[in-house]
């Protein structure tokens, strides 16, 4: 049976490098024999919008849901569609629809790029960061009242379920117990945010109880930020709730260089519904249709999908054939944010070429 891949390229660049992301994938798909079946699909792009008035088909939910998983581009193009508009239409119903309540970021610090942090090298950054995807801070329980007037008042509730919480947080611990180094460190604001934040430190401790050989740290959120930047290494796999994940995931890939070749997965772990895996970039307007963008997002959010469905070996070969190809350094394949003067296909051939 082979896995079906719903793949939906969206706009601007999503659509450049898409293909070089399903060139890797049927290159290791090959190497490997694993049978995947993709399927193509136009909407939840602004292109969609401009012809149907809407980001999604009514019926992309009884569409999608059989897939094994989504691999998915970028979103949005504002000079046609306001941004919340493509966002929520699009993305944000696939990730609460689908249930998918891990959103996963690996931060590593690749060969051949240099971190914006001083005196980091390959192998100093190398964790990831588990996001609660579903609830948390970004809740709709809250309302105005008496608005214009003096006596306005606004209230945005944080819901924090143990069900929720606990499911991310078996994830967190899975992952951490599964790498070498076997640490957890989670974020916290137990000193300010003073119900539900000492709550989650319970629901982490109880937790870890059940992984006696995972090591916990916990930092607030805001000396964790400034941890991140100063020491980096200390970091493993980093859990947090919807916000402070939210943070975190862009300054983990920010201190990992350019952001051209960071991934991302939105994951349903019980396999309920199909996960989506992504570039962490967006559509990049400035640069779309000159055939220039790094498609390393897209081809690693590959190999995410692949681990996803069984295949640790073939994720790692695509991974191994990135960074073969990024310490090469050749100018020639290397795209402008690497410094070099290649192209979306070039670069996108000559990791396929590897694996
Ligand atoms: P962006 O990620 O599209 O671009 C930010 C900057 O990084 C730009 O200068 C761009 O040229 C550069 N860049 C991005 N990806 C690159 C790549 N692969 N290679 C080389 N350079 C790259 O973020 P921006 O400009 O804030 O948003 C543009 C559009 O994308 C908006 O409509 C936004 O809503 C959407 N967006 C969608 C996301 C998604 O689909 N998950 C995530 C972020 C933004
Ligand atoms: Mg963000």
């Amino acid at each position: 049976m082979p896995h079906r891949i719903a793949v939906i390229p969206g706009d601007g660049i999503g659509k450049e490098v898409m293909p070089e992301g399903l060139r890797v994938l049927d290159a290791a798909a090959r190497r490997f024999s694993i049978d995947l079946a993709f399927e193509h699909f136009d909407f939840a792009s602004c292109d969609y919008y401009a012809e149907h008035g809407q980001m999604l088909p009514e019926d992309w939910f009884e569409t999608l849901k059989g897939f094994d998983a989504i691999f998915y581009g970028a979103v949005g193009w504002p000079e046609i569609v306001p941004d919340h508009i493509s966002l929520w239409g699009s993305l944000l119903q696939f990730r609460r629809r689908f249930d998918q309540y891990v959103n996963l970021r690996p931060c590593r610090l690749l060969p051949g790029i240099k971190s914006p942090l001083a005196n980091r090298g390959p192998g100093d950054i190398d964790f990831y960061v588990v996001r609660e995807n579903t609830e948390g801070e970004y809740s709709s329980v809250g309302g105005k009242m008496f608005e214009g007037t003096d006596r306005e008042v606004v209230i945005q509730e944080t819901v924090m379920t143990r069900h929720g919480t606990d499911r991310v947080l078996k994830f967190a611990f899975d992952l951490a117990q599964s790498r070498p180094r076997r640490k957890l460190t989670s974020a916290t604001k137990s000193n300010g945010i003073a119900i539900t934040m000492p709550w989650w430190d319970e629901r982490v401790a109880a937790m870890g109880a059940r992984y006696p050989e995972v090591k916990v740290d916990q930092f607030h959120i805001d000396i964790l930020t400034a941890n991140f930047v100063l020491h980096p290494d200390w970091f493993d796999v980093v859990v947090a709730s919807n916000l402070f994940g939210d943070i975190l995931s862009d300054l983990g890939p920010a201190c990992t260089g350019t952001i051209g070749v960071a991934p991302s997965a939105n994951i349903n772990p019980e396999g309920d519904f199909p996960s989506l895996f992504e570039p962490v970039h967006g559509s990049a307007p400035d640069i779309a249709g000159k055939g220039i963008a790094n498609p390393i997002g897209q081809v690693w959010s590959g190999a995410m999908l692949l681990e996803h469905l069984g295949h640790k070996a073939a994720a790692d070969a695509i991974v191994a054939a990135f960074e073969a190809v990024l310490a090469e350094g050749d100018s020639k394949v290397l795209t402008p944010d690497l410094g070099g003067q290649g192209t979306t296909e070039a670069l996108g051939r000559a990791i396929a070429e590897r694996i």
